[in-house]
């Protein structure tokens, strides 16, 4: 198996707050992320897909496939987005990257071009702290 990775950027405004709580307490879970008036990220998307290369293409997806299906089921709905208002598959949900990027995972897999199998998303929302989902 080869192992091929995309990456994309967005950026978006979030707040993690559960409406069930108080103001109180979501300072003291979110802290500064609770902040009402939300605060932003510069996210970095990292999509892995696995499968053999093609024997007449030496590709193990075409890339450029791969790209517009990200972009159009992801991309274009989360950037310059406010996570919690703006994006259906987020509604209901605390907008935490563990949230987001098992959202991305059923966006995206719909769409995969046949022949590979999506692998891994990594989600990086700042230099310190990244997720990963596997499908599990
Ligand atoms: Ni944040």
């Amino acid at each position: 198996m080869v192992y091929l990775t995309r990456v994309e950027h967005f950026n978006a405004a979030h707040k993690l707050f559960n409406p069930k709580w108080s103001v109180e307490k979501n300072k003291e879970v979110f802290g500064k992320c609770a902040n009402e008036n939300w605060h932003g990220h510069n996210f970095e998307l990292y999509v892995t897909v696995k499968g053999r290369p093609d024997p007449d293409t030496g590709f193990v997806v075409d890339a450029k496939k791969l790209s517009v299906v990200i972009k159009e089921e992801v991309i274009d709905k989360l950037d310059h987005r406010n996570l919690n208002m703006d994006v259906d598959f987020m509604k209901d949900k605390i907008c935490s990257i563990e949230n987001l990027v098992e959202g991305i995972w059923n966006q995206l897999k719909p769409g995969i071009p046949a022949g590979v199998e999506l692998h891994c998303i990594k989600l990086v929302e700042t230099p310190k702290i990244f997720v990963e989902y596997y499908g599990e």
